[in-house]
């Protein structure tokens, strides 16, 4: 953790009575291990026996089903990744027949062809499940109003959330993304408990709450549930404290299921707590891919334990973080807030810098907002980097000079490289209704 982490005094929301989680959060480590155990070799054998990719792929590592004896033999198997995904587009990699898959969804990417995951009604279910329990780990309950603006779509933000929070007993208001002075009537005059949205998206909706002259605090949200993409600890005290709400952590990938593989409990809020009954982690080094023991940072790689549609072995998430024991459901280990992908990571002339540095830098200058978009050029033959911040509008133009300075200072000491940085007006960078992107990177190819 870094000093700025642990700065941070988290306020905390009650924990629940432990008769209503669910069977499987109550579980021993040993009772855990042992369903795994059952479930990765039931996932093995119906992945090589039906999708032609993993067949070619353990033969050739040489490897079989029946090699599986216990957990840690499944890091003798190949590992998946996101090119094997797009190679076998659309539906390759899917292990049932098409008349048992219920529904798609797909994630763009940035670059190349979709990748495209498959449900069936038994996954639809499983993924349900596992989002209600994120959702009352957040502390929401059967009869909470809930705000959804996740986008509703091939993303699987918006529906995933829609039937956890209805599987939990919720009140769904199926907002998605996007108009946002709507997003601040409807909160107004429906008066959600809970809202689920992107970290980049409610800051938006924040400001337009204060753009209306209304006071955000005043709302009557609680309980925000932010996750698809990465945030600090800075940003969660900067919406804690603008909203009055508690802020907690979502995570998940389509490739894996969709929102709801990970969830922070707002009783510890230390990370989130992996629902290990459906989702096998591990954390390799992505340099050799050697499987990494607990507390080492390294990439993230899940194994789905119940999916049928399409399951995923050892798929390699690209995301960076490290194994915790569990706290507030012990049986369950728990993964540090993710700081960045490995493919976010800016490498600037040869040191590597994420931007939630930058963002945890930003949000403890005064003066400055948490709206900075990074761009990278070539000046001459060198890289650089363009970090421009809009002003807080209540920020006296005079002072904007020294917090420009004061970033660059605290980037320079923190991750020890230098950069530019801007500080513009408010309201004058894009906003974004989903996933937040925050680099444009114009560099010259050599
Ligand atoms: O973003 C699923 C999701 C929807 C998660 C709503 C949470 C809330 P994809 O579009 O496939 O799925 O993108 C997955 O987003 O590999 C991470 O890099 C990033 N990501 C997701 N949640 C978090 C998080 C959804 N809490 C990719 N913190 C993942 C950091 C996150 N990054």
């Amino acid at each position: 953790m870094t000093a700025a982490t642990s700065e941070t005094t988290r306020r905390l929301g009650p924990a629940p009575d432990p008769a209503i989680l669910d069977p499987a959060e109550r579980m021993s480590v040993d009772e855990l291990r042992a369903t795994q155990l059952e479930r990765l070799q039931w996932t093995l054998r119906h992945a090589y026996e039906n999708v032609p990719h993993y067949r070619r792929a353990f033969d050739a590592a040489g490897v079989h089903p029946d090699d599986c004896r216990e957990l840690a033999d499944l890091a003798r198997f190949p590992t998946t990744s996101k090119a094997d995904l797009r190679e076998n587009y659309p539906f390759g990699m899917f292990a049932v027949p098409q008349e048992q898959v219920r529904r798609v969804h797909a994630s763009s990417g940035t670059t190349g062809r979709p990748t495209v995951v498959g449900y069936t009604e038994k996954d639809i279910d499983t993924w349900a499940t596992v989002m209600a329990r994120s959702i009352r780990a957040a502390g929401g309950r059967a009869g909470d109003r809930l705000h959804n603006a996740y986008g509703y779509g091939l993303f699987t933000g918006g529906l995933g959330a829609h039937y956890g929070a209805e599987k939990l007993g919720c009140t769904v208001i199926p907002v998605s993304g996007g108009m946002t002075p709507r997003q601040v009537q409807l909160i107004t005059d429906f008066e959600p408990r809970i809202i689920m949205v992107t970290p980049s998206y409610m800051l938006t909706v924040i400001d337009e709450f204060e753009k209306q002259g209304l006071d955000p605090r005043a709302s009557s949200l609680e309980v925000g549930i932010f996750g698809a993409e990465p945030w600090t600890e800075q940003m969660r005290r900067e919406m804690e404290e603008r909203l009055d709400i508690q802020a907690v952590d979502i995570y998940g990938l389509s490739e894996v299921m969709g929102p709801g593989v990970a969830q922070e409990c707002v009783e510890t809020k230390d990370g989130l707590h992996i629902w290990e009954d459906h989702f096998y982690p591990e954390v390799i080094d992505p340099l050799t891919g050697e499987v990494l023991p607990e507390g080492e940072q390294g990439e993230l790689v899940f194994t789905s334990l119940s999916k049928e549609a399409m399951p995923v072995i050892r798929y390699r998430t690209r995301d960076l973080t490290r194994l915790l024991p569990g706290t507030a459901r012990p049986g369950m280990r728990r993964m540090e807030k993710i700081t960045g992908r490995t493919d976010d990571m800016i490498i600037l002339r040869g040191v590597n810098l994420f931007p939630t540095q930058i963002e945890e830098i930003v949000l403890r200058t005064p003066g400055l907002s948490p709206h900075f978009a990074l761009e990278l050029v070539t000046r001459g033959r060198m890289d650089h980097l363009i970090c421009r911040i809009e002003a807080r509008p209540d920020c006296p133009p005079e002072r904007r000079p020294a917090a420009a300075g004061e970033v660059a200072k605290g980037v320079k000491d923190i991750v020890g490289t230098s950069i530019e940085v801007q500080v513009v007006d408010p309201e004058t960078l894009a906003r974004s209704v989903g996933k937040l992107q925050r680099l444009a990177d114009h560099r010259e190819r050599a």
